[in-house]
Parts: structure tokens; C-alpha cells; sequence
């Protein structure tokens, strides 16, 4: 879906992934030390980058669809956070290098496999040696099940793929598995699901 094609989606009071933070995300949130920064990639309507900032974080959030940012402010200034927010997009972004103790990825599957070998080559080069990457997404089954993502296969994460795209980093964690997701009405009912939480080596140069 093209940037317009996620405006005339978020268009709307309603927040189509809900205000409440991801499930992973907020089991995890014990990783993140207050004080960190946190680059929150494809953010949208910023229900994770604000639970982000509501742990103390600083937080860079980033998304290609404007109607998305201007409901992750309204989001931030109502739970009484502040959040920077950038619009861009992320297949031509200039990814920083070592710049973030935190890289967030929650359902970034709108890139096909020749640009997400390119994202998470940026995730990886963006986040601090000793760092952690947190990646969320489905599994190809989820095209079968139909509860939210898109449908194409390709853009689906298998536990090889990550094993392999992620390789010079030690696997901290990496889960299938199939539960039920309520999230606006973006995603809604049993899904396939996958989780990984990567650190760049501390020696990294
Ligand atoms: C499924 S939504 C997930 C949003 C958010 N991470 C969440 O979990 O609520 C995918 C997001 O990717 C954004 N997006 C799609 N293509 C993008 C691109 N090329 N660059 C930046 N953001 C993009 C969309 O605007 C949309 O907000």
C-alpha cells in the first residue's frame, strides 16, 4: 500500500490499530531502560512510540503517512508524552548509524523481500552496539487466516528467515506462535505470530 493508500486508511477518528500498546511490546517492556532512546519504525498512529515514551524513552518515531503522524501527536498529547515524530519514507531514509539503544519493528510487512533485506540491514546499522532490535510480525500462515497483514506471502517472516537476516547478532529470543490479537480493527482474531528480539554485538565497530 502505497503512503496515500495508509492516509485514506487512518483517515478518521477512530485509531485502526487501537491506543494500546502491541501485546509483544508491552510483555517485553522490562527491557528498556528509562533514560534510552528508541527508534520506533513505521509507527503509525503511535500507539507503541507513546507506551514507549510513557517508560521514560526518548522516542524517534518514523512513518511514511501523515494523517498517521498527526493521530500519533493527538495520542502523545492526550497520554501527556512527547514523541518525535518524522515523516519519511523508509525505503530511502538515511539510516543513522549506532544511533539508538532500541530499534521497534511491530507489523512492518508493507515491504517486499529486496526492501526489507534493506530495512533490517537499517534497523541493524541504526541501533547501538549492545543494543536491542524488538521485531513483531506474522508468519506466511497468516495469509490463510486473514486477520490482518497483507496478503502477500513473501512479506511474512519464517524463524529461518530471521535466523538468517539477523545472523551477526546474538538471538536474544525468537517465538512462533498463534494467538489472539485485538488491535483496533486492524488486526482482529487468531493470528500467526512472530517475535524476535535481536542484540548487536557490544564490540561491534
Ligand atoms: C500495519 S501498520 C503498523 C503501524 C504500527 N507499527 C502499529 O503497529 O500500530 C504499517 C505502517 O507502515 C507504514 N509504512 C508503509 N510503508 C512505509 C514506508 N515505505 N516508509 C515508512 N512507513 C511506511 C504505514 O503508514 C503504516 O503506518
Amino acid at each position: 500500500m502505497t503512503a496515500n493508500g495508509w492516509d485514506e486508511r487512518y483517515r478518521g477518528e477512530e485509531y485502526v490499530f487501537g491506543k494500546e500498546p502491541n501485546a509483544f511490546l508491552k510483555q517485553e517492556a522490562h527491557r528498556f531502560e528509562p533514560g534510552g532512546n528508541v527508534l520506533a519504525v513505521a509507527d503509525g498512529e503511535g500507539r507503541n512510540g507513546v507506551f514507549l515514551a510513557s517508560l521514560g524513552l526518548a522516542v524517534h518515531a518514523i512513518d511514511a503517512s501523515s494523517v498517521a503522524l498527526e493521530k500519533s501527536a493527538k495520542l502523545a498529547r492526550d497520554s501527556g508524552v512527547e514523541i518525535e515524530l518524522e515523516l519519511a519514507d523508509l525505503s530511502d531514509w538515511s539510516w543513522p548509524d549506532a544511533q539508538y539503544d532500541y530499534v521497534v519493528a511491530i507489523f512492518i510487512q508493507f515491504a517486499d523481500p529486496a526492501g526489507r533485506a534493506r530495512l533490517f540491514e537499517g534497523m541493524q546499522r541504526a541501533v547501538k552496539p549492545g543494543g536491542l532490535v524488538l521485531l513483531h510480525g506474522y508468519r506466511p500462515e497468516q495469509v490463510d487466516l486473514g486477520t490482518g497483514g497483507p496478503p502477500q506471502r513473501e512479506h511474512m517472516y519464517t524463524r529461518s528467515l530471521l535466523l538468517e537476516a539477523f545472523s551477526d547478532f546474538e538471538i536474544v529470543s525468537l517465538k512462533e506462535y498463534d494467538a489472539e490479537i485485538h488491535e483496533g480493527q486492524g488486526h482482529h482474531g487468531l493470528s500467526a505470530l512472530i517475535d524476535l528480539i535481536a542484540r548487536r554485538p557490544a564490540g561491534d565497530p
